[in-house]
């Protein structure tokens, strides 16, 4: 087993075990989520590049489930649309194409990072909503909705519905964002977490939402298409009640019985007090070790920069996937070149092969 070595999964096959980590692109300037030439020259090259599977940034499932005003989004027929020339793109240079499905709860709301990330008010934002009236931490804050029953219900059904349609618009893998202190996570973590209905309270309470959102895409969708859950496999908060790597195993073997195919261990994002480690080489692959303990397929993600080791990574049984994010932005090629590194076949794009003679 080594980095070129396909990565098989229900019904698809990626040609090589490099992912393409989900990145936001905050590139949608007119504001209503649709893809633009940006996301395919960005996602397509990646996929000339020659990555296995190209996965898109945090797709919002509905309009309040937006990072920032310029999120992509995948919460109509015509946002799929938009996207098909993407997958379309995708394919035809050999990836597989793979979409992270979104809502950034509690998060929502700013402006992206490039204008400084604080929070949005006025005409252009909106209120978010999360487990709790308890906002994102801010000197001033977002008033923050509390989801009722009937608002966990809209949001399960956001989810299935943007399934749908992204296998509709033709990609072969769905990611479930379930880290980074969004939505998802925020319900599974007792740092934000704190009703007292059958949404929170212990470990099975505080999983029941991203465990029904599993099971209701699960059914919605073709058997053959492959579903990745991205989480945070700890809070960094070791002071206090907290998600730990523990929960991360725990919830992965239930997430194996639910119809999931692979979990793309993250970690952090719950709360700006987070004790983040130090964040060198291959800083979350232990993680991703611990959580393939429940015998779940997983990717690693974090400071995988260089050929030999997201070979490493694999090689070694230690992931079954390299999921590869910033070094992607350096670098849309970087599978090209570990092909050539590790003398491996390379997918070169007939029009680049004298680049690579
Ligand atoms: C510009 C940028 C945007 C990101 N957006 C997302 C995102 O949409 N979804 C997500 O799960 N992680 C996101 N991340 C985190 C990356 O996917 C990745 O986990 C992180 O950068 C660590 O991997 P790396 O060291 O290979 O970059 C983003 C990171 C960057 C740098």
């Amino acid at each position: 087993m080594h980095l070129f070595t396909p990565f098989e999964c229900r019904d698809v096959t990626a040609r090589n075990r490099v992912m393409v980590s989900p990145m936001c692109q905050y590139s949608c300037e007119n504001e209503d989520g649709l893809a633009t030439d940006w996301h395919l020259v960005h996602l397509g090259s990646r996929a000339s590049g020659g990555a296995g599977i190209v996965m898109t940034e945090a797709t919002a499932v509905t309009p309040r489930g937006r990072i920032s005003p310029q999120d992509l989004g995948i919460w109509s027929d015509a946002h799929a649309e938009a996207l098909e020339p993407v997958t379309e793109f995708i394919a035809s240079q050999g990836a597989l194409s793979g979409i992270q499905l979104a809502h950034a709860g509690r998060k929502a709301s700013t402006f992206r990072p490039s204008a400084g990330g604080d929070p949005v008010r006025g005409e252009s934002g909106w209120t978010p909503v999360g487990p709790t009236e308890e906002p994102w931490p801010h000197d001033e804050p977002l008033a923050t909705e509390r989801l009722d029953s009937a608002g966990i219900d809209r949001v399960k059904r956001a989810f299935v519905d943007a399934a749908v349609r992204a296998v509709e618009a033709g990609f072969d893998v769905l990611e479930i964002h379930a880290a980074h202190g969004y939505l998802l996570h925020e319900f599974l973590s007792p740092v934000t977490n704190t009703r007292d209905d059958e949404y929170g309270g212990d470990f099975d309470g505080r999983a029941r939402l991203l465990e029904a959102v599993v099971s209701d895409v699960r059914a919605a969708i073709p058997e053959g298409t492959p579903i990745f859950v991205r989480i945070s496999a700890t809070d960094w908060l070791a002071d206090r009640r907290s998600w730990t790597v523990e929960s991360s195993v725990r919830l992965a073997a239930k997430l194996r019985t639910l119809g999931v195919d692979l979990i793309d261990v993250s970690a952090g994002g719950i709360h700006p007090d987070q004790q983040v480690p130090d964040t060198g080489a291959h800083y979350q692959v232990p993680y991703a070790e611990r959580v393939g303990e429940s015998e779940l397929p997983v990717g690693a993600v974090g400071g995988i920069t260089t050929p030999e080791g997201a070979d490493e990574v694999i090689r070694n049984g230690r992931a079954d996937l390299a999921v590869v994010g910033r070094e992607h932005l350096r670098d849309p090629y970087f599978a090209l070149r570990a092909a050539e590194a590790l003398d491996r076949d390379a997918p070169v794009p007939r029009q680049y092969t004298r680049g690579f003679q």
